[in-house]
């Protein structure tokens, strides 16, 4: 992870452009909503991408992105950005029932694929996206924006390098008030963050879920907690919730050697590691334990400031520009979807074991 802003500098010596032919990534992006924006923004700041077309179906979010960007070309109909001959790759920020069907689209028209969290609303789509990326010899990224957060990375290089021991645990409270959604729950739309986090940092596949929710409001679940089970002990917790009066991104992790608290919402200090911990020894009697508490130093690590997306999106060009499978792919995609899909059946079952 730590290689990826010195990968993407490399490409501005050498001037790649091995899968293109050129070093500029042309990007249509669909869906200029809340989201979109940011997207926009950053593949446009880039070296090595620039947003050629523009597509909302809503006109005022268009005349909106018109104010902001009076030379990208904009259209209300994604088929003049999948048809476009001047375009490499498609950004679909749209709702995620409509992630397939832009993706799908995207990729028959011979264009690499950015793609937002959810990657898709079932696991049979995604893997359908997948297969046909991969007979296309198409990239497809999906936007799992923390994994190119200083914090993940931070942490991901704690636990890669031993720092933390074996990890135990994973618990994570991720809850404000809204944005309700249409579409989705909120373990659709806001469990994908820890999921994806959790698929990044933790080692082995998950082996079963545990969810509980509720429906009060729109007919979705506004609350909800999650357990998934990893092997060797591991397990993780989260708990997402649209009807908090307070927003809250605090995520704990436990390990053998250290624990670290991450609160997103500070400014400084957002990772604390903890030299704290508990070791058990068997006593001279039968039945007898002896438990060490160990109270240590807490240290808050340096953390890197750089905007997620714009890393995230400079990884994307260099993917595609050097054939390189990123690590955000299809297949990363699905392995979050099929964690929310035994999550909704746990739901539906009122907290059943499901096995993955
Ligand atoms: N990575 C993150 O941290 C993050 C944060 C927020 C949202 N998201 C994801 O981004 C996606 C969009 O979320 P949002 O909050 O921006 O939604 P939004 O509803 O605010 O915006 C979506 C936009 O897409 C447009 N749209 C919908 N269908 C379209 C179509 N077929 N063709 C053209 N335009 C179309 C809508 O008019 C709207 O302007 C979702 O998948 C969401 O999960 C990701």
């Amino acid at each position: 992870m730590a290689s990826l802003v010195g990968e993407s500098s490399e490409l501005v010596t050498t001037g790649l452009g091995v899968h293109c032919g050129r070093a500029m990534i042309k990007v249509g992006v669909i869906g200029y909503g809340y989201w979109g924006p940011n997207i926009v923004r950053n593949f446009h700041g880039q070296a090595h991408t620039r947003v050629e077309m523009l597509c909302d179906k809503n006109p005022d979010a268009l005349a909106r992105a018109k104010r902001n960007y009076p030379a990208i070309e904009v259209t209300t109909d994604p088929c003049d950005i999948l048809k476009s001959p001047n375009i490499d790759a498609v950004a679909v920020i749209t709702p995620v029932w409509t992630h397939y069907d832009l993706a799908k689209a995207a990729l028959e028209h011979g264009k690499h694929v950015f793609v937002e969290k959810p990657f898709a609303s079932s696991s049979a789509q995604a893997s359908e996206l997948i297969e046909l990326a991969a007979r296309k010899n198409l990239t497809i990224m999906v936007d799992h924006t923390f994994l190119f957060t200083g914090a993940v990375r931070k942490i991901r290089e704690l636990n890669d390098s031993g720092v933390l021991g074996d990890l135990y645990y994973y618990d994570s409270l991720r809850v404000n008030l809204g944005l309700f959604q249409h579409d989705v729950s909120v373990i659709w739309d806001l469990a994908p963050h820890d999921l994806s986090i959790m698929d990044h940092l933790i080692k082995g596949n998950p082996e079963a879920i545990v969810a509980t929710g509720q429906k009060h409001l729109n007919g979705v679940e506004d609350v909800a907690f999650m357990t998934v089970y990893f092997p060797n002990s591991v397990i993780a917790h989260i708990n997402v919730n649209w009807l908090s009066p307070v927003k809250i991104r605090t995520t704990l992790i436990g390990g053998q050697k250290k624990m670290l608290v991450w609160n997103d919402l500070v400014a400084d200090e957002k990772i604390r590691v903890y030299d704290r911990g508990v070791n058990i020894a068997s006593g001279e009697k039968v039945h007898e334990l002896l438990v060490n508490y160990r109270s240590g130093d807490m240290w808050a690590p340096q953390i890197e400031q750089l905007e997620a997306l714009r890393v995230e999106l400079d990884y994307f060009a260099d993917c595609i520009m050097n054939s390189k499978t990123p690590f955000n792919d299809g297949e990363a995609g699905l392995r979050v979807v099929r964690m929310l899909e035994a999550a909704d059946c746990s739901i539906k079952r009122r907290g059943e074991l499901v096995r993955l």
